[in-house]
């Protein structure tokens, strides 16, 4: 034992005599005097309490502690700081010898001045209970040379750069259980993208304690809100953007992720073929689809709930019809594309049946507006009012028939459309079933006649003269 003390002067010696180290400490304790967040603020309720090479301070540190270098303390445990800011520098400057830090429980203390140096001995640096510590930049402790454990433990930390663990080179053991990770503002990605047996990853020793605090994934356990995060960033597709909104519990208690993939805008002639595994909604808008055949028929797509296609090319919808995804889907946008007309019947079948339903959006669209379509197609839209969304948006295409014109559909008097003024449109199948109405008459006709003078006159009709 008496040898560790001897080296640790010499050490210190070393240090003390080290140019660029004394400069640069003395610079820094002149500006801390002048500024805010010297260690010297709180002196007077400060209650130190030493034993042997153990130093214990409450409320702060008292003036003896203050003055000089204190060798003979190896370990401190400050409680209860009593200001804002510390000047971590200063300390190392007045402790050069300390292999043992701990700031304990404080709810002023928010941040770190200054940063420990290269020459610095500490080996476990905790920081526990310090309830408004949000963040703990990686410069303070980026060049401790011999810092093998760090605990974080019980603070306020929302994310830390991967840097806080990569650059004291000699750190082994992390715990940061119990802190308010934010999972979701892009603080902690780094870490969704470390490999499962990454090397800082093992360094986190409490990793899979960890649980999300923020927002959305309030409550979740953070590795598997990573995991999710990794496979989303992995399998998003080119050229779109995928973000998770929302995390769920199943029912056997796994986490369920709910994926955005954004493809709006991006001159897309057909969906992308694959998408993360829970993608919920899907943004196509504004890109040069002409159809949804590769959408529908698609099992990747199968979970999606939410589909935006507007302002594509698509002019027909037929593919819907019978899919498993048009009787489950929850939002379908199609504005602003080229329909002229949907399949009416499967339309009513589904939504009749689609439980999840919420939004159909169809407006702007050339709509057909004639007798034939308008009335079905009226009835479909006053039917289920409460799911299409954007009623007073689909009307008929432009025409220079000034009656629908443009007219919304929902609202049009089915007069204008069927109206008795207007030449009822005369199909050619009406045609021929009028030919042949009047060629029976012609028959039945001819018969009853020549059965009538059969009677009369007992002549056979004409026609039975000249069959053999
Ligand atoms: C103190 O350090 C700052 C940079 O941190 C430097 O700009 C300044 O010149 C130094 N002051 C003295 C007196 O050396
Ligand atoms: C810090 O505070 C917690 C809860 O307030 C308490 O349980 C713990 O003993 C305190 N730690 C110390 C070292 O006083
Ligand atoms: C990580 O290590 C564990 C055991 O150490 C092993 O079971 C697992 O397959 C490894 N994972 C990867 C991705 O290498
Ligand atoms: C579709 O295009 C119209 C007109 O260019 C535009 O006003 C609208 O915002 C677009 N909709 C979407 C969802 O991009």
């Amino acid at each position: 034992m008496k040898g560790v003390p001897e080296a640790l002067v010499l050490l210190s010696l070393v240090s003390v005599v080290t140019p660029g180290f004394q400069f640069r400490s003395r610079n820094a304790s002149d500006a801390s005097m002048s500024k805010p967040c010297a260690l010297g603020e709180y002196t007077s309720r400060a209650q130190c309490t030493q034993s042997q090479y153990r130093l214990v301070c409450k409320d702060g540190l008292a003036s003896y502690w203050m003055r000089g270098i204190k060798r003979e303390i190896t370990h401190l445990r400050l409680m209860n700081w009593p200001g804002e800011c510390f000047n971590v520098a200063r300390l190392q400057y007045h402790y050069p010898e300390l292999v043992f830090l701990e700031f304990i429980n404080s709810t002023s203390l928010k941040s770190f001045k200054g940063h420990f140096s290269a020459v610095n001995k500490i080996e476990k640096l905790i920081i526990h209970g310090l309830m408004s510590l949000w963040e703990l930049p990686p410069e303070i402790v980026m060049d401790m040379p011999v810092l093998r454990e760090l605990d974080l433990r019980g603070n306020m930390l929302r994310h830390i750069k991967s840097s806080l663990l990569t650059g004291p080179r000699s750190l082994e053991y992390v715990y940061l259980a119990g802190n308010s990770w934010d999972c979701s503002d892009g603080g902690l990605d780094w870490l969704a993208m470390e490999a499962e047996n990454g090397t800082i990853r093992r360094k986190i020793k409490d990793y899979d304690e960890l649980v999300c605090h923020q927002q959305l994934y309030r409550g979740k356990p953070l590795n598997k809100v990573m995991d999710i995060i990794r496979t989303m960033r992995q399998t998003c597709p080119e050229p779109c953007s995928c973000t998770m909104t929302h995390v769920v519990f199943d029912t056997a208690g796994a986490v369920i992720p709910l994926i955005t993939v954004d493809c709006a805008n991006r001159q897309l002639e057909n969906p992308p073929s694959a998408l993360p595994p829970g993608t919920t909604t899907l943004r196509l808008e504004g890109n040069k689809l002409s159809s949804i055949r590769a959408i529908v028929h698609n099992p990747q797509y199968k979970t999606l709930a939410d589909l935006y296609l507007d302002n594509n090319s698509i002019s027909a919808v037929k593919e819907l019809e019978g899919t498993e995804w048009f009787s489950n889907f929850r939002v379908l946008s199609l504005r602003g594309n080229l329909l002229k007309q949907i399949p009416v019947y499967a339309f009513d079948k589904a939504f009749q049946y689609n439980n999840n339903i919420m939004h159909v959006f169809l407006g702007d669209n050339p709509w057909r507006c004639d007798c034939h379509y308008i009335p079905r197609f009226q009835s479909l839209l006053l039917k289920y009012k409460r799911v299409i969304r954007d009623l007073s948006d689909i009307r008929c295409s432009k025409s220079s028939d000034k009656k629908t014109s443009l007219v919304q559909i929902s609202t049009i008097p089915l007069g204008n459309i069927c109206g008795d003024d207007d030449v009822m449109p005369i199909s050619p199948i009406n045609i021929v079933n009028l030919v042949l109405l009047a060629l029976i008459l012609l028959v039945v006709g001819r018969f009853l006649y020549d059965w009538q003078n059969f009677k009369n006159t007992g002549e056979l009709p004409w026609l039975s003269s000249i069959l053999p």
